[in-house]
């Protein structure tokens, strides 16, 4: 959840090949400012972070795609920064493969959102959408392709670049392809939703890369029972014993296909970074106000997430109902704040779901307010110093999506929190592999069971909760984002070139 970055001087210089990195969204955004000069803003993420590892000097280059019309108009004035190459796609291109097939349908599958009796609907606007992803992946590949220096590692991000890797690898056998998926993978019954042809267009595409990272041992081999099936027509070869580094091999029909080999690189947060952003003075300023919103003496329970359908945000909410309800002696004495930041407001759905969030917060605050007391703060405009400022002061963590690739807020709240915060976390986020044992855990459709949570949680004795958050945040912060980074980096450069 990290959005915004500084770059460390600490750098690796083990490496020699050039890299490249491809993804959706890139670093940096252009803006109009009133006199119509453009405004660079740059973002944050592990990815960020990640390739600062490297250095300024290592001939980077982030390949990405134009978002908005500030974007469009950089590159057509060709003054993006150094490093970075942005896709002028068409925007009508983009728009399809980005909001309707990445979006709309691999995200809906791999976070399990569909409400199956009526959809998915795969039809001919699914396909003229599956045209337009397959058009954009080409103009990544392409741009890779002309961008590679001999024998360059290439690393592929997400769902949005799912077929780049085999176009990419079709146009240019000597590079090293890596791609890393951001996202869980579907279980292989419903990631068979997808019509055939699809699926394994789908699965030879990631194939093409000569290495796949995913954030949990659970997503990757999801990602590896889902191969055999969807492949019938192909000879696939799958090993995936956890300690043996796992590989796929697909042969047939028509060309002989190489070995996929499969890495498991669960992103930490950022230790460092976080500890120092979170003691300047903006963060000092939200606290005081969150701290006049809230009053006197009560316990915190602090959720932070983008407005997201899989981050499970109104059956939080029900849950903390629920509590109020239930155990009508935390009333008073405990507030919810919970930051739900825009996200995909293009989509309807997520329009209806932002909206859905605000109706219940209001709800709970009618029914339960007193002239004292909001029982829950919702702020929906993005505010990273204030998110920090919630960390710090949070005595309960929430954490409950219906599905999720890892869950990077389960990982930072504890490591900022002043006095230690309880979690309470979903076992289907990725970040339940590491954080489980000091975590407490939720089925996150289970709104009872999560209000009964979130009751032990504010009841844990301060030293109990200082202790489990002490250990929460050494899980936490075990692969940090550069180190994230260069073990991708390593894993595929110890491939050799054209991944032998
Ligand atoms: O979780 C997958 C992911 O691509 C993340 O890497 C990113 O934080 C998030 O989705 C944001 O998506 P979007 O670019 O659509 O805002």
């Amino acid at each position: 959840m990290v959005s915004e970055h500084s770059v460390s001087e600490h750098t690796d210089s083990e490496h020699t090949a050039q890299v490249l990195v491809a993804s959706n969204r890139g670093p940096v955004t252009y803006a109009f400012r009133e006199d119509g000069t453009l405004d660079a803003r740059r973002g944050g993420g592990g990815l960020v972070s990640g390739l600062s590892a490297i250095g300024p000097d290592a001939n980077a280059l982030w390949v990405c795609a134009a978002l908005g019309d500030g974007d469009r108009e950089a590159v057509r004035r060709g003054v993006t920064e150094p490093g970075v190459r942005m896709l002028d796609i068409d925007a009508a291109v983009h728009a399809d493969a980005y909001n309707g097939i990445a979006n709309s349908v691999l995200w809906f599958v791999h976070h399990m959102l569909y409400q199956t009796p009526l959809e998915p609907v795969f039809d001919a606007e699914f396909r003229r959408q599956w045209d337009a992803y397959r058009t954009y992946n080409r103009a990544f590949a392409q741009a890779l392709a002309d961008s590679a220096g001999p024998s360059a590692v290439v690393l592929i991000q997400d769902y949005h670049l799912a077929l780049a890797p085999g176009m990419l690898r079709e146009l240019r056998p000597d590079v090293r392809i890596g791609h890393f998926s951001h996202t869980p993978w579907a279980p292989e019954e419903y990631f068979r939703m997808l019509p055939d042809d699809i699926a394994e267009e789908l699965l030879l595409g990631m194939l093409g890369a000569d290495r796949l990272g995913f954030l949990t041992w659970r997503w990757a081999q999801a990602f590896m029972r889902s191969c055999p099936p969807v492949l019938g027509p192909y000879d696939v070869a799958a090993s995936w014993p956890k300690d043996l580094a796992p590989s796929i091999r697909v042969a047939g029909p028509g060309s002989a296909r190489g070995r996929t080999w499969i890495g498991v690189h669960g992103l930490g947060a950022d230790a460092e970074f976080l500890r120092e952003r979170s003691r300047r003075p903006d963060v000092a300023e939200r606290l005081i106000a969150l701290h006049e919103q809230i009053g006197v003496g009560r316990k915190v329970i602090v959720r932070v997430d983008r407005t997201e359908l899989s981050k499970n945000i109104v059956r939080g909410l029900r849950a903390y109902e629920a509590l109020l309800d239930a155990r009508p002696e935390w009333r008073e004495r405990v507030v919810h704040v919970a930051f739900a930041y825009p996200s995909r407001q293009d989509l309807a759905v997520y329009r209806d779901y932002t909206a859905e969030v605000s109706r219940v917060a209001e709800e709970i605050n009618a029914r339960y307010g007193t002239p004292g007391w909001s029982p829950v703060i919702l702020h929906v405009k993005d505010d990273f110093a204030r998110s920090l400022a919630a960390y710090r002061l949070a005595d309960v963590a929430l954490v409950n999506p219906i599905r999720d690739g890892m869950n990077l807020v389960a990982k930072e709240i504890p490591v900022v929190s002043d006095a230690g915060c309880a979690l309470v976390l979903s076992r289907e986020a990725g970040a339940y592999e590491e954080l489980r044992e000091h975590a407490i855990t939720v089925n996150p459709y289970d709104v009872a069971g999560t209000a009964e949570a979130l009751h032990e949680a504010l009841s844990m004795p301060d030293d109990e909760r200082a202790e489990r958050s002490k250990r929460l945040a050494v899980a936490a912060t075990v692969l940090p984002p550069k180190q994230w980074f260069l073990d991708q980096l390593h894993a595929l450069e110890a491939l050799g070139e054209g991944g032998a």
